[in-house]
């Protein structure tokens, strides 16, 4: 047999870990590859990381990090401090990060410096908004892989355009919804709503954490404003990211957040129970990149207070709209929600639980180990 594989897969923050689950699932089924999980720390709080490795049933990291909170170049520069360590102890064939945070960015700056190969999961991502931190984390990341996985067509357009070589993009879908495919189940069974008494397609479920709209007092205020204007409608269930808790505190609203009738502040939510909110939700309201895809997926209406949104799918083909923090018109389409009135989605084929597999597939060919066959839904080696 060909000499054994090393990947490493880079998680931090808590947009990672259901799609390093997947790739992890896929990896550990093939023989003659051993692949690590690295966690860089970005994101350390129980409930922002570690549930997610219980609900997720990831392993627990081969190497933390450990590197925290900091400015965007504090974090990014300990990240890759601490990185080339690992990759010049490890010495790994192939570095896979995902998504677009900051360790993303970090981890693959580092092992493409060390001329260590990297793979990017969700690349092509593109929201053209240069004042989004995680837009410059996506162009960066990008233009230094050997291998772009793309989870929609618009991704693969994209790369394209800014030059990048053809050879290196493929379309693969999505590894998030992989993991909403392997836990729907899990996540039915989950007792959240009755622990919160609520049921059905009778609550509104909120998460807000973007720097844009909770680092600024007039934009957490028209938030605020959003919150009064749908009491009407029934519960409010809000989930609060600890950057935007800091941010209420700070700014003194808290008490003001709380008078909102129906409200339910909630502190950050583990993978199973959030799913199974946002499956059973009237409306979801947020800000957030991957749920615009997960509500996509499930069919759920969704309002996302952005301008712009690096998946046009979800808009074009499914149940998303971009409101913006226009108070009026979230008011009046959380109406029309209620009222019944909301479009359905149109689901690609390629959103079919599989990336991950098409993933290890093309990274199995890559480094030569062609005799790898698909085999009940895993990827074993023939050639032992
Ligand atoms: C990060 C990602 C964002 C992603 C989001 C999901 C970047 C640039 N941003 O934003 O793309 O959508 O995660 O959550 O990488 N904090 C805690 N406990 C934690 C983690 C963070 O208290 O476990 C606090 C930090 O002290 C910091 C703030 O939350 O002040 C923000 O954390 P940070 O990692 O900078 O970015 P996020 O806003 O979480």
């Amino acid at each position: 047999m060909s000499r054994n594989l090393k990947f490493i897969s880079v998680v931090g923050a808590r947009p990672n870990f259901m799609k390093v689950a997947p790739l992890h699932r896929a990896f550990r089924n093939i023989e003659g590859v051993r692949h690590l999980i690295v966690h860089t720390g970005q994101h350390y709080d129980e409930n922002m990381s570690k549930v997610f490795f219980d609900d997720l049933e990831l392993p627990k990291p081969d190497i933390y990090l450990g590197v925290g909170s900091g400015s965007h170049a504090e974090q990014t520069a300990r990240i890759m401090i601490e990185f080339e360590k690992v990759l010049l102890k490890e010495r790994p064939d192939l570095v896979i990060v995902v998504g677009d945070v900051n360790s993303t960015i970090a981890c693959s700056l580092t092992a493409a410096k060390l001329q260590v190969p990297v793979a990017h999961v969700e690349a092509g991502l593109r929201s053209f908004d240069r004042t989004m931190p995680e837009e410059l984390n996506r162009i960066v990341t990008d233009a230094l892989s050997d291998f772009l996985f793309v989870t929609e067509e618009v991704g693969v357009e994209n790369l394209i355009h800014e030059g990048l070589a053809e050879e290196k993009v493929f379309l693969v879908g999505d590894v998030m919804v992989d993991s909403l495919v392997t836990y729907c189940e899990k996540a039915k069974a989950s007792r959240v709503k009755s622990a919160l008494g609520v049921t059905p397609k009778a609550y509104t479920l909120v998460t807000l954490h973007r720097p844009s709209n909770v680092d600024d007092r007039l934009n957490l205020g028209k938030i605020l404003e959003i919150l009064e204007r749908i009491e009407k409608y029934g519960t409010i269930i809000f989930p609060i990211h600890p950057r935007t808790r800091k941010r209420i505190e700070e700014f003194g609203l808290m008490d003001h957040f709380q008078t909102v009738k129906g409200l339910l502040l909630a502190e950050p939510l583990g993978y199973l129970d959030f799913m199974n909110l946002m499956m059973d939700a009237r409306l979801v309201m947020t800000d957030s990149g991957g749920i615009q895809e997960e509500t996509f997926f499930f069919n759920v209406p969704c309002l996302t207070l952005r301008d712009t949104t690096e998946r046009p799918a979800t808009v074009a083909d499914g149940t998303n709209v971009l409101a913006g923090l226009d108070v009026e018109r979230v008011a009046g389409l959380t109406a029309e929600c209620y009222g019944g009135k909301w479009k359905s989605s149109r689901v690609p084929d390629i959103l079919d639980g599989r990336a991950a597999e098409r993933i290890a597939e093309v990274l199995l060919n890559a480094f030569g180990k062609k005799e790898a066959v698909m085999s009940g839904g895993n990827i074993k080696e023939s050639d032992k």
